[in-house]
């Protein structure tokens, strides 16, 4: 339908860049969701503007990629949930940021990041957490990702205002990390993974994008581009540990 004319683009944002460029709204591509459909979505805020998406863990912590936290002071990072277009729903503002020891802007693997927020949530319709899947899907399985996108041609940059959410397939992982060394050799694909299949030229969903197979969350997403390439996401199956033990209320 319209997809052919939607570009939904990730970009690393270089904030000192910003304010040259003019902001227009996101095209983005998928559906628009009601915020009841995706709960546990969050959007990471940086200065009041929406640069990353997240998942709800718990009333205290969002899980998101590091890219969009690391070298940020919390004060300057927030959360918004329970939202579908921007300014709808709760904000929260953000305490602690927990980088996960061997993330990597290069090795894939464990590219997580937790957000302790400064007061819990108060869960409702449109705001609840997400479990962790507790086995690992097959390729090919269905699964979906939520959030937003933005748009930079170096003319316009997009401050993302629709949630979006959008069917997907897992991908075969051997073939994702091959197809990457190629389009993206300064990354590395791995076990600790899961790619996503684009059935045509897109720019992907902001990183921290949750992956969510069967009502679970499987992945967040770490790593993708404007092309017909896989979306490279953390499989959070491996963390659990890790996110247990760094969300645990004492
Ligand atoms: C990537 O990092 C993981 C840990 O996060 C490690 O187990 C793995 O060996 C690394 N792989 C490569 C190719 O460096
Ligand atoms: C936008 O993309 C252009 C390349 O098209 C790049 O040179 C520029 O740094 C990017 N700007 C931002 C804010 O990401």
């Amino acid at each position: 339908m319209l997809q052919a004319a939607f570009v939904l683009c990730l970009v690393i944002l270089p904030w000192s860049a910003v304010p040259e460029i003019r902001v227009q709204e996101c095209e983005s591509a998928g559906d628009q969701p009601a915020a009841e459909d995706v709960p546990w979505q969050a959007m990471v805020q940086f200065k009041k503007i929406g640069i990353c998406n997240g998942a709800i863990l718990n009333t205290n912590y969002i899980l998101t990629a590091p890219d969009c936290v690391r070298d940020k002071v919390p004060s300057d990072l927030g959360v918004r949930v329970g939202y579908r277009r921007r300014y709808d729903g709760d904000f929260a503002g953000v305490c602690q940021v927990i980088i996960h020891p061997q993330s990597s802007k290069t090795n894939q693997s464990s590219n997580l990041a937790l957000l302790k927020l400064c007061e819990p949530l108060d869960p409702s319709e449109t705001i609840k957490e997400i479990g962790i899947i507790d086995k690992q899907p097959k390729n090919g399985a269905e699964a979906f990702i939520s959030g937003y996108g933005s748009y930079n041609n170096s003319v316009y940059y997009c401050d993302p205002l629709t949630l979006r959410k959008k069917a997907v397939q897992l991908y075969d992982l051997k073939a994702c990390a091959a197809e990457r060394r190629l389009s993206a050799p300064t990354i590395s694909v791995t076990d600790l993974n899961f790619c996503a299949e684009k059935k045509e030229r897109l720019c992907s969903f902001h990183k921290g994008a949750p992956l969510v197979v069967d009502g679970k969350l499987a992945g967040i997403l770490s790593f993708g581009d404007c092309s017909t390439e896989p979306d490279v996401f953390v499989n959070v199956l491996y963390h659990k540990k890790w996110l247990q033990a760094n969300t645990k209320e004492i």
